[in-house]
């Protein structure tokens, strides 16, 4: 049964990833929704996101074009799972402290449904004892935080902290909707 999908794309290197995602979740025969971060927007534009999953990309808390109800709030009531893919460390810390400055994380904090995360980082942003605190707390709570790869990273660095495979986080997807 086709499942609404909102992906959350953060301001990682790996964010060029998740094109690939949502692809494989259309294929899939999924609807699916992105949501953007401001610094995921320096990293692939938000028609690449809009032109892969037919429909519009949510970039603002404060949209001139809404019109009564919170982005937010719909977007959460819509949604059967929030998956954010990359994740960065700052999204993480923000998820796991309730935090909502911005539309991902007020988006997240307000939705009823299954949350997967997918992190991305440096291999010593993903070792800091305030981020794996943060992934402890978040798997205590019943979110999925996906292991990340180890190999060679973006920034220069060998280690873990990359971000699993599409298809690794789409068979991820399929076993959360269909528990
Ligand atoms: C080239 C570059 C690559 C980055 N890659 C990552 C990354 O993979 N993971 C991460 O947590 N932060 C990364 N950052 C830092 C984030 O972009 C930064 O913390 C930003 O504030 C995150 O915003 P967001 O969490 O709202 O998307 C990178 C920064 C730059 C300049």
């Amino acid at each position: 049964m086709s499942k609404h999908i909102l992906l959350g794309v953060t301001g990682s290197i790996a964010a060029y990833k998740a094109a690939e995602l949502v692809r494989l979740i259309k294929g899939a025969g999924h609807e699916v929704s992105v949501v953007m971060t401001k610094a995921a927007t320096e990293f692939v534009r938000p028609l690449t996101f809009k032109t892969l999953s037919q429909n519009d990309v949510a970039l603002e808390m404060f949209d001139d074009s809404m019109v009564w109800d919170p982005v937010h709030i719909k977007m959460a009531d819509k949604a059967d799972i929030i998956v954010v893919a990359p994740c960065t460390a700052n999204v993480l810390a923000k998820i796991t402290h309730g935090l909502a400055d911005d539309l991902l994380s007020a988006t997240v904090l307000a939705a009823p449904v299954p949350v997967l995360i997918a992190p991305a980082m440096n291999d010593r942003m993903w070792g800091n004892a305030a981020t794996q605190a943060n992934v402890k707390t978040l798997r205590e709570r019943g979110i999925e935080v996906m292991e990340t790869g180890e190999g060679d990273l973006a920034c220069g660095y060998r280690g873990s902290g990359r971000m699993p495979e599409p298809e690794d986080i789409m068979v991820a997807i399929n076993k959360t909707l269909n528990d």
